[in-house]
């Protein structure tokens, strides 16, 4: 018999990560090590009282069964109660939060729950690439907007013609922003809401790297914004801060109707996220503040040192103002498919190449932070060599 998928899924593009995945794998399997800047996870271990709190959690019968399709109260009313001690937000934890199995199924579900085949998704690119599997699935068409170094990497809404923002029904933002490592500010989200509200448009706010900001106090949150609560909804990770980004969870909040729609729609797929899981969260919430403490230093402390050596071998780049990456212009002459083949076949480091994170990515590569003293001191040595050969 022959098998014929839908329509759906074969127009869902193949995630961008899998030839260049295949290309390290087969690297990584001849000979020489490898040093990998290329990963998108924090090196730290996950803190022992986590650790300890999940194992203790398995015991309890509770959370070998089926749980509340919403998630546990208790975990609802941390993160609303996180949230106000945070960032001064008030969610409602019975109808502004919703749980997510990781923001990447979350953000992968929003354009299904509010597109129609057809619609149109501004998409600011370089971005992270998993926004567009979500769009595609919904049906929806993807217009890209090139984030500029001028504009500090901030979507520049008076360059959004009117014909397209009439046309559009949802923007994604990311900010810390992965890949490039641009940060928002409070100016920035009261012009998003005033556009949004102005052209009818959603706002998905991924704030991932919520705890990965270099600028003295917090990372400013979407939610925050007065009149943001009405234009859409904003997502939080516990993958990167508290290095469990195995567990699979994070959050939305925001907008309730939408709020609403995401539990619903994650009702049909899900029974609930993990009681064991949910419970580990708790701690990492209420310990929030110390076990997320070595993050500002470690992170400023490792972009001045490799940004200081990248400047002396003559590269350009932007010097992240938060997240986990440095964004890399590579040498003259090459491309960034060129470039990160170069460095992983000759030079044995690990990166992205920046064309996978949408047009304007073309001539970058995107080099991790997560590296120990020891490895930048490697990459740096390499990088070395690599001006001595060219
Ligand atoms: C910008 C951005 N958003 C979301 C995610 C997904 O994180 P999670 O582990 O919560 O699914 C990532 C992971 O790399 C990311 O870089």
């Amino acid at each position: 018999m022959k098998i014929e998928l839908s329509k759906t899924i074969k127009n869902i593009p193949e995630n961008v990560f899998y030839p260049i995945f295949k290309l390290i794998s087969d690297e990584s399997s001849n000979g020489n090590p490898l040093l990998n800047a290329g990963i998108g996870v924090p090196d730290s271990d996950t803190p022992e009282l986590l650790l300890e709190t999940l194992e203790k959690s398995i015991r309890k019968p509770e959370n070998m069964r089926y749980g509340a399709f919403d998630g546990k109260n208790e975990l609802l009313e941390e993160i609303s109660h996180w949230l106000k001690k945070t960032y001064n937000i008030d969610a409602n934890p019975k109808d502004e939060i919703a749980l997510v199995f990781g923001t990447k199924a979350g953000l992968s579900s929003l354009p299904s729950i509010i597109l129609n085949p057809g619609d149109t998704t501004l998409l600011p690119v370089p971005s992270y690439p998993d926004y567009i599997q979500g769009i595609a699935l919904a049906g929806a068409n993807i217009e890209e907007i090139i984030l500029k170094e001028e504009n500090s990497y901030l979507v520049d809404y008076s360059s959004i013609s009117s014909e397209l923002a009439e046309k559009a029904k949802l923007i994604f933002l990311n900010y810390p922003s992965n890949p490039i490592g641009a940060v928002a500010t409070k100016k920035f989200y009261e012009e998003t809401v005033q556009w949004a509200e102005k052209n009818n448009i959603i706002v998905i706010q991924d704030h991932a790297y919520s705890d990965f900001y270099y600028k003295d106090g917090v990372s400013p949150c979407f939610m925050q914004t007065a009149g943001a609560k009405e234009v859409g909804v904003e997502f939080f990770s516990f993958s990167k801060n508290f290095s469990i980004s195995g567990l699979r969870i994070g959050f939305a909040v925001g907008n309730k109707e939408i709020i609403k729609a995401l539990r619903e729609y994650n009702t049909i797929f899900h029974a609930n996220i993990y009681g064991a899981v949910q419970d580990t969260v708790i701690t990492a919430l209420r310990n929030h503040s110390e076990l997320t403490r070595h993050i500002k230093n470690t992170y400023r402390t490792r972009i001045e040192k490799i940004t200081r050596k990248l400047d002396k071998l003559g590269y350009s780049f932007y010097k992240p103002e938060g997240g986990i990456f440095i964004w890399l212009k590579v040498k003259e002459g090459f491309n960034s498919q060129d470039f990160f083949e170069l460095l992983l076949k000759k030079y044995r480091i690990v990166t992205m190449p920046g064309h996978v994170f949408g047009s304007g990515g073309n001539n970058y590569i995107r080099l991790s932070l997560s590296l120990s003293n020891n490895q930048i001191d490697t990459l740096i040595k390499k990088l070395e060599q690599l001006n001595k050969d060219l």
